[in-house]
């Protein structure tokens, strides 16, 4: 009986060791979750999710890949058109219509705006052909560009910056305005290249992506 006296004695104090033991590891392990949950909630800033965005597009606002756009200096109004075009695939472009997919239309604004205070892109270094930067400014007094884009190409509300983007996809961007493969948020640029030819169209973005 003694033993069984013996078993009875302990179980209480198993109990509440264990109840104590039990209670420091709950409040372990809730410490850890809490941990753990800022970890991913750390992962969720904006910077993180704009990651591997920057991974393409250039983290300093200047994109090394050609046809990938530089983003720095975008106005933000003009960007969150353009994500909320992909998201909704108006603008059809594998890799952005892919990333966009669930995301809210706060997400795009937050990342617009962010985008948007990335440092504008700098030109490339080199000398110039002063013929074709000469060709191209008849051009833009002939169609007006710096109307639209601003007197110094920074853009602004829904019309791009123009100044220092990569040359390669201006030249893209401006082909696919004329042969209407990019929809635009309005049809401004179709009408604009209606009578521009490709040769001038090689021009301008010369022009263009030497500028500051
Ligand atoms: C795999 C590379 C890649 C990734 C990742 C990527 N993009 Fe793009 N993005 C592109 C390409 C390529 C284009 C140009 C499409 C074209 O040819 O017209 C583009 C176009 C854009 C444009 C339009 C720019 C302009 O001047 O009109 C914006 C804005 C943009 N991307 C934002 C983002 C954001 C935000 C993310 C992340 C959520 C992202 N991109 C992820 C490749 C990428
Ligand atoms: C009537 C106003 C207007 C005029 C004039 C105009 N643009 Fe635009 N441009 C816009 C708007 C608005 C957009 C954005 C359209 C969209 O949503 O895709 C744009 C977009 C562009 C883009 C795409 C940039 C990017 O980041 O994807 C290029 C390049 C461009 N314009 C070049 C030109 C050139 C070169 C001229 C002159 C020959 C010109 N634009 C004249 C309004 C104008």
């Amino acid at each position: 009986m003694s033993g069984g006296g013996r078993i009875i004695t302990p179980r209480p104090l198993i109990h509440s060791g264990h109840c104590v033991r039990t209670q420091w590891l709950i409040r372990s392990i809730v410490a850890a979750l809490v941990f753990l949950s800022a970890l991913p909630a750390n992962a969720d800033t904006l910077e993180a999710r704009l990651a591997p965005c920057l991974a393409c597009h250039g983290a300093n606002g200047q994109s090394t890949i050609p046809e990938v756009p530089s983003l720095g200096g975008q106005p933000a109004f003009y960007l969150t058109i353009q994500l909320l075009m992909f998201r909704e695939k108006l603008w059809v472009v594998e890799p952005m219509n892919q990333v966009m997919q669930g995301l809210k239309d706060d997400d795009l604004r937050d990342m617009a705006v962010y985008l948007a205070k990335l440092p504008p892109p700098e030109p490339p270094a080199g000398p110039v052909d002063p013929a074709r930067l000469e060709r191209a400014g008849t051009l833009i007094e002939q169609h007006r560009c710096n109307f639209c884009h601003n007197r110094d190409y920074s853009g602004e509300q829904n019309v791009p910056r123009l100044a220092g983007q990569r040359e390669e996809y201006l030249v893209k961007a401006l082909r696919e305005y004329k042969n209407n493969t990019r929809r635009g948020y309005d049809a401004s640029m179709a009408d604009v290249l209606y009578l521009i030819s490709d040769e001038q169209i090689l021009d301008l973005a010369y022009f263009l992506s030497r500028l500051r």
